[in-house]
């Protein structure tokens, strides 16, 4: 399945949005691709190197929240697909400072949906086939107990002002399907992992401070649980959403790799320890592990069911999560100077001095 497509890809600087463009670029030639993105702290346009300007390829510095700039985009592009990354991502940030989630997450979406509403059914466009995706989150589901998964049907129960924020953009996303006949599809995906990931995050951020001999630090018991997804794996996962999904349909996407944090952190520090040696005074990685205060409201435990993706559109994930880490680590080790210029935030002058 390779039709034509003219997809507005938001966010396609942050971390899964460039892997999806990277992906896409290889495996869907004719898929013509305008990127949408704000290059807040978390976009990077050095994520997107390789990847020229041109017939299918093409970045606008831009806000979601902006209706008249993403008006003009749909109309000026033909848009006839929106594959919608763009957000605030990190739940510690949205606990500190929620606006940005709020705004972005919340009246960015909506800006976009009143976009597609208007340039798809406002005239006399004739746009076939049109898709809405709205990349959404498990945590919209809450937390769960020792066992069973979020399915589709789970109730939503958001717990932080980032899940909130991503729960009241599906619930609009899922409004504007059923009010407006908008073809809406929307992805509730685990934690992804892989490369291009912006060193807050936790894995990451361990094999940085691993890396550097600084402290590991691990909420609470370190016994919160996350069911990991290697990144490639969650874009070709929306690829084929895009290929086969059906309008109105929500459809969940995991890793089935569920482990509580300390596994990950010890897993990161064991391989760093065996890549690089151990640390300078002949200790391991581990050593440096510190519990600290819990994350307010930390959600205990996520775990998706994806048997909806595997039974209709025949995805499953392909990484397990020994795999995955270690080419995480890999490419962490082989791209420390893109980590470098994210640390010490000269990544930003990079657009600046493209953009200025
Ligand atoms: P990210 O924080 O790495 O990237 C977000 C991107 O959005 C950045 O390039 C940023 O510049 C851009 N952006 C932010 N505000 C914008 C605005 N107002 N206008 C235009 N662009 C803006 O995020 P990510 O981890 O790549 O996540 C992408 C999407 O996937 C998000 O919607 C997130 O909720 C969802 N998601 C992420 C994960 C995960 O584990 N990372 C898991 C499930 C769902
Ligand atoms: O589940 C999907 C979500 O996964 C996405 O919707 C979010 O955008 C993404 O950020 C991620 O959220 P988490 O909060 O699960 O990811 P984070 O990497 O921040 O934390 C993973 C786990 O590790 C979590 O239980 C908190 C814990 N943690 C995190 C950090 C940054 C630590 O123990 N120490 C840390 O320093």
């Amino acid at each position: 399945m390779d039709n034509q497509r003219n997809i507005l890809v938001t966010g396609g600087c942050g971390f899964i949005g460039s892997n999806f463009i990277h992906l896409v670029a290889g495996i869907r030639p004719n898929w013509r691709l305008v990127n949408l993105d704000l290059l807040t702290y978390a976009g990077n346009l050095k994520n997107l190197e390789g990847i020229d300007e041109g017939r299918g390829y093409r970045f606008v510095k831009g806000d979601i929240c902006d209706q008249a700039l993403v008006n003009s985009l749909f109309k000026r592009e033909r848009i006839d697909t929106v594959v919608h990354f763009a957000a605030e991502s990190h739940v510690d940030r949205s606990i500190v400072d929620p606006d940005a989630f709020i705004r972005t997450n919340i009246f960015g979406t909506f800006t976009l949906l009143e976009a597609a509403r208007s340039y798809w059914q406002g005239g006399t466009n004739t746009i076939a086939k049109p898709i809405f995706l709205h990349v959404s989150t498990d945590e919209v589901f809450g937390s769960l107990g020792e066992s069973g998964y979020f399915t589709e049907t789970t109730p939503y129960d958001p717990r932080s002002p980032y899940s909130a924020s991503k729960a009241s953009s599906d619930h609009l996303a899922s409004a504007y399907f059923h009010t407006y006949g908008l073809p809406v599809i929307i992805t509730n995906c685990s934690n992804n992992y892989g490369p291009y990931q912006f060193p807050e995050k936790l894995i990451p951020l361990i094999f940085n401070n691993g890396r550097n001999g600084k402290e590991l630090p691990v909420y609470g018991d370190g016994k919160n649980i996350r069911d990991w997804l290697y990144v490639t794996d969650h874009c070709q996962a929306v690829v084929e959403v895009i290929d086969r999904g059906s309008s109105g349909r929500t459809y969940n996407i995991g890793g089935n790799n569920e482990k509580t944090n300390i596994e990950v952190v010890t897993l990161i520090c064991e391989m760093l320890d065996a890549k690089i040696g151990p640390l300078p005074d002949g200790r391991s990685r581990n050593s440096l592990i510190t519990f600290v205060t819990d994350r307010l409201g930390h959600d205990r435990r996520y775990a998706i069911d994806s048997s909806r993706l595997k039974e209709e559109i025949g995805w499953q994930p392909s990484v397990s999560f020994e795999q995955g880490i270690e080419m995480t680590i890999d490419w962490y080790l082989a791209n420390q100077e893109w980590l470098a210029t994210v640390i010490d935030g000269s990544y930003q002058d990079y657009y600046k001095k493209m953009y200025a």
